[in-house]
C-alpha cells in the first residue's frame, strides 16, 4: 500500500466546490485500485481567512506543507481583498516559497469538446507550455519613486516624459542565469520525452536584455539536446498562431509573464478555462496542482462551475507522484465524459451541476 499525504487548500470562490469534485476522484482511484490511499488535509487559507486574522495563511504556513507530498489547490481571490495581496500572499508565496519554478500547463482539445477555432479538432491542438514560475516580472522588484528622489533622478534621464512627471514608477523583470537555464532544460528534456520539437517563446526584438538573453540560453542549452527540433517565436506572433496554426506546437518554453498571457488564450482552444489544468512543479521538491482560472466569484456556491479543470489537475498531481495508472484511468474518464457530452456544464453548454461531473467522472472510473 502506497500512501501520499496531500495539502489541500480549497481556497475562495469556486474553489471549494471543484476542489470537492477533485478529491472525490481521487478517492476513487484510490478505491478502484486496492494499493493507494490519500490523506488529505485541508488548511482553510484564502480570503475570508485573511478578513478574520489579517493574512492569507499563517506565519509558519510554508513549514506546515512541508510536511506534504504535494498541494491541492483550489482558487485564490475574493472582491473584498486586493488581488495583488490575495495572490501574492498565498499562491505565489507557494510557488516561490517551494521553488517552484515549472509551471506546466497542458494544452489539449479533447474529444467532444466545442472549438471556438473553425476547423481544428483534437489532433490540432495538442500542445504543452513550460512556463518559468519564479522569476521575471513577478518577482516583485520595482517602485514608485516621487520627483527628487534619487532613483527617480535616475530614471529622470532617460527621457521626456519621465523628466516631466511627478512620479516614476518601475516593475522590474529579473531574470538569472540559473532560473532561465533550469527551466528551458526541463522543456527540452520534455519535448525530447515527447519525441517532438520545442519553441522559444520571447520578445528578443523588443526586450533587449532579458530576452536577447533568455534566447541565448535556449541556444546553448539545445546544443545538448540534438534530437529536439528548435524553433524561435515572439510572444505576439504566438498569440497569432495558436489561433491560425495550433497544430505547429508541441512544446513551448516562456518566461513567466508571457506563460500567464498565453496559456489563457491556450485554455480557450482546448475549450475554455473550465478544461485548463496547471501544475506548478518542483522537480526535486513539493509541487502544486491547480485549475489555472481563478475563483469566479459570481458563480460561488451554485454549483455551476467545471470541475473537470481541477479533476485533470488531480490527474498530473498523480503522475507527479509517480502514479501511473491512476493517472490514466483518471484521464481516460474525463475523456469519456467529455466524448459522451451527456453529463457537462455550462461553459459546454450543458445544464449539469459541478458536482453530476464529479459523479460522472466517478462512474466512469468504477466501470473500468
Ligand atoms: C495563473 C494566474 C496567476 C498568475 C495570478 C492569479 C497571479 O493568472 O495562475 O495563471 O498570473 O500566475
Ligand atoms: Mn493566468
Amino acid at each position: 500500500m502506497r500512501e501520499h499525504r496531500i495539502a489541500v487548500i480549497p481556497g475562495d470562490g469556486i474553489g471549494p466546490e471543484v476542489i470537492r469534485e477533485g478529491v472525490k476522484v481521487l478517492e476513487t482511484v484510490s478505491k478502484k485500485l486496492g494499493d493507494i490511499t490519500f490523506e488529505f488535509r485541508y488548511f482553510p487559507w484564502g480570503c475570508e481567512y485573511y478578513l478574520k486574522n489579517g493574512q492569507m495563511m499563517p506565519e509558519d504556513g510554508l513549514e506546515k506543507l512541508e510536511k506534504f507530498e504535494a498541494v491541492y489547490l483550489g482558487a485564490i481571490g475574493d472582491p473584498r481583498v486586493p488581488d495583488h495581496v490575495s495572490l501574492r500572499e498565498l499562491l505565489l508565496k507557494i510557488r516561490f516559497g517551494f521553488d517552484q519554478y515549472i509551471n506546466l500547463r497542458p494544452v489539449k482539445l479533447l474529444e467532444g469538446v466545442p472549438c471556438p477555432l473553425k476547423n481544428k479538432g483534437p489532433k490540432d491542438i495538442d500542445f504543452v507550455v513550460v512556463r518559468e514560475n519564479t522569476e521575471g516580472f513577478y518577482t516583485g522588484v520595482g517602485g514608485r519613486y516621487k520627483r527628487g528622489s534619487s532613483e527617480y533622478n535616475r530614471l529622470a534621464k532617460i527621457k521626456k516624459t519621465f523628466a516631466d512627471s511627478e512620479k516614476i514608477v518601475t516593475q522590474v523583470g529579473v531574470f538569472s542565469s540559473e532560473g532561465v537555464e533550469r527551466v528551458i532544460r526541463y522543456a527540452f528534456g520534455l519535448a525530447k520525452r515527447r519525441g517532438g520539437h520545442l519553441t522559444c517563446c520571447t520578445k528578443s526584438n523588443a526586450l533587449n536584455y532579458s530576452m536577447v538573453y533568455w534566447d541565448e540560453v535556449f541556444k546553448k542549452v539545445a546544443k545538448e539536446y540534438p534530437e529536439v527540433k528548435t524553433d524561435f517565436a515572439f510572444v505576439d506572433a504566438i498569440c497569432m498562431w495558436f489561433v491560425k496554426n495550433p497544430e505547429f506546437f508541441d512544446v513551448i518554453v516562456a518566461d513567466n509573464l508571457f506563460g500567464d498571457i498565453i496559456t489563457d488564450l491556450g485554455a480557450m482552444i482546448q475549450g475554455g478555462m473550465g478544461l485548463a489544468p496547471g501544475g506548478n512543479i518542483n522537480p526535486d521538491g513539493l509541487s502544486m496542482f491547480e485549475p489555472i482560472h481563478g475563483s469566479a466569484p459570481k458563480y460561488t456556491g451554485r454549483n455551476v462551475a467545471d470541475p473537470i479543470a481541477t479533476i485533470w489537475a488531480g490527474q498530473m498531481m498523480l503522475e507527479q507522484l509517480g502514479e501511473k495508472k491512476a493517472a490514466s484511468m483518471i484521464m481516460k474518464a474525463i475523456k469519456k465524459v467529455l466524448k459522451d457530452s451527456k453529463v457537462r456544464t455550462k461553459d459546454l453548454g450543458g445544464t449539469s451541476a459541478t458536482s453530476e461531473v464529479g459523479d460522472a467522472i466517478v462512474e466512469s472510473i468504477l466501470k473500468m
